[in-house]
């Protein structure tokens, strides 16, 4: 077996996600490469979303039952685990959402119902780049539509990053919010948070960082990041669906105002009018995902035992070999940064002129699942004249094996399709 430097124990962690040893059609063990898409779920986590349901099944912050104060305890004990996770300076600044598309939708909306000076108008101009997932470019063409703001974006260099040369155009006086990801999901780009937030704050803007790909793969320090807003999602990292977060400054949750409106987010309600809850419950309005912020902050646990620096490494030493297998496959072309460097566990290729829909199907033949098609950042595929990639993308759990077992996939493709 292929031996790299700064590897993780696999075989020893490999037996906490009971998934892993699934046997698909013909007899093929399960190569799973989705891992940007989602990631697996260990025992620790599912052992605790069991035990969730099976005692302490009740709504929060409503009841004066045991089952409703064991609830609350442990939905709000996640709530800690996240705010340490990230380096939050507050627990209070920690938002449970459904997913990252809905933290990003929560921001957009925010600034949409804003008073001065956050307020989003046909002044002022909003800043994305074209490497964003569509949940980070829809919901501000949303808010470019309805407010008669102007979208602007930072393009891309054909080697897969951001094109920041003309910053200083892009984001200008008028700039209100630049949003941005951290690490691409099609690309795998990690991008120069620094220069971007450094030009933000010259000119007064606000900073939303889409942490999706981010946060599951690295150490997060939402202070170093020095953003306004950071988005991220569960079930990307060993939790379950279902549950995202942002994570938001203080001041800017106490002065912004709330999106969805209902119970949990109020402080009293009359029929001519409300007052609301402080932030973070003026943003989760209704009964929240409760034994999904549970799990995630099983999940939390599960990742800081192993230690996020070395899951870090980990993945680092696979893409480095990755990139330098996939190089060996013929016709093949990485769309991203073809080195190891400032690039996150997610590559993707196109291999000569084979719709990637039809290699993903022969890889799903022998066992391997990997994503194919615009990957949810179609503009991303439209700048590099293709119709959809093939992407591989890796986690905790891979193995240098399953990296060979790809590259002998694609030998098969490559064959079948002459
Ligand atoms: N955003 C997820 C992906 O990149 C779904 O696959």
């Amino acid at each position: 077996m292929t031996q790299l430097p700064g590897l993780l124990d696999t075989e020893a962690l490999r037996k906490d996600f009971p998934i892993l040893d699934r046997v698909l059609h013909d007899g093929k063990k399960l190569v799973y490469l989705d891992n940007a898409a989602t990631s697996q779920t260990p025992r620790q986590v599912i052992d605790v979303l069991s035990e969730y349901y099976e005692q302490h099944n009740a709504n929060v912050h409503r009841g004066v039952h045991v089952l409703a104060e064991e609830a609350t305890a442990l939905y709000e004990g996640a709530r800690d685990k996240v705010a340490e996770f990230i380096n939050a300076p507050s627990r209070d600044e920690v938002i449970f959402t459904k997913n990252a598309s809905e933290s990003l939708n929560l921001v957009a909306n925010m600034l949409g119902w804003a008073d001065e000076p956050y307020r989003v108008d046909s002044d002022t101009e909003i800043v994305i780049t074209e490497m964003e997932h569509h949940s980070n470019i829809v919901p501000w063409q949303l808010l470019a539509q309805r407010t008669g703001a102007k979208l602007k974006w930072f393009g891309l260099t054909d080697d897969g990053r951001l094109d920041l040369s003309d910053i200083e155009q892009v984001i200008t006086e008028k700039t209100k919010i630049v949003s941005f990801v951290l690490v691409s999901n099609i690309l795998g780009t990690v991008n120069p948070v620094e220069a971007i937030v450094r030009r933000a704050q010259e000119v007064g803007a606000l900073v939303c960082i889409d942490a999706s790909q981010a946060a599951p793969h690295m150490p997060m320090d939402v202070q170093a990041l020095q953003a306004d807003f950071v988005a991220f999602t569960g079930h990307k990292m060993c939790g379950p669906t279902g549950i995202g977060v942002l994570w938001g400054r203080q001041e800017l949750l106490e002065d912004l105002p709330p999106f969805l409106g209902g119970g949990e987010m109020i402080e009293t309600v009359s029929m001519h009018s409300s007052t609301y809850a402080p932030a973070p419950h003026k943003f989760e309005a209704g009964t929240p995902p409760i034994a999904q912020a549970v799990g995630l902050g099983a999940a939390i646990d599960y990742l800081q035992s192993i230690g996020m620096d070395k899951i870090l490494a980990h993945e680092h030493a696979l893409t480095e070999y990755a990139v330098k297998r996939l190089g060996e496959v013929p016709d093949l072309r990485i769309i991203g940064p073809a080195t190891a460097e400032d690039r996150g566990a997610a590559i993707s290729f196109t291999l000569g002129d084979i719709h990637p829909h039809d290699v993903g199907q022969v890889l799903d033949e022998q066992g391997i699942a990997v994503r194919v098609g615009h990957h949810c950042a179609r503009p991303v595929c439209l700048r590099y004249g293709i119709p959809a990639t093939t992407r591989a993308s890796f986690y905790l759990y891979s193995t240098p094996s399953e990296i060979d077992a790809l590259v002998e996939g694609l030998e098969h493709v490559r064959n079948f399709f002459g």
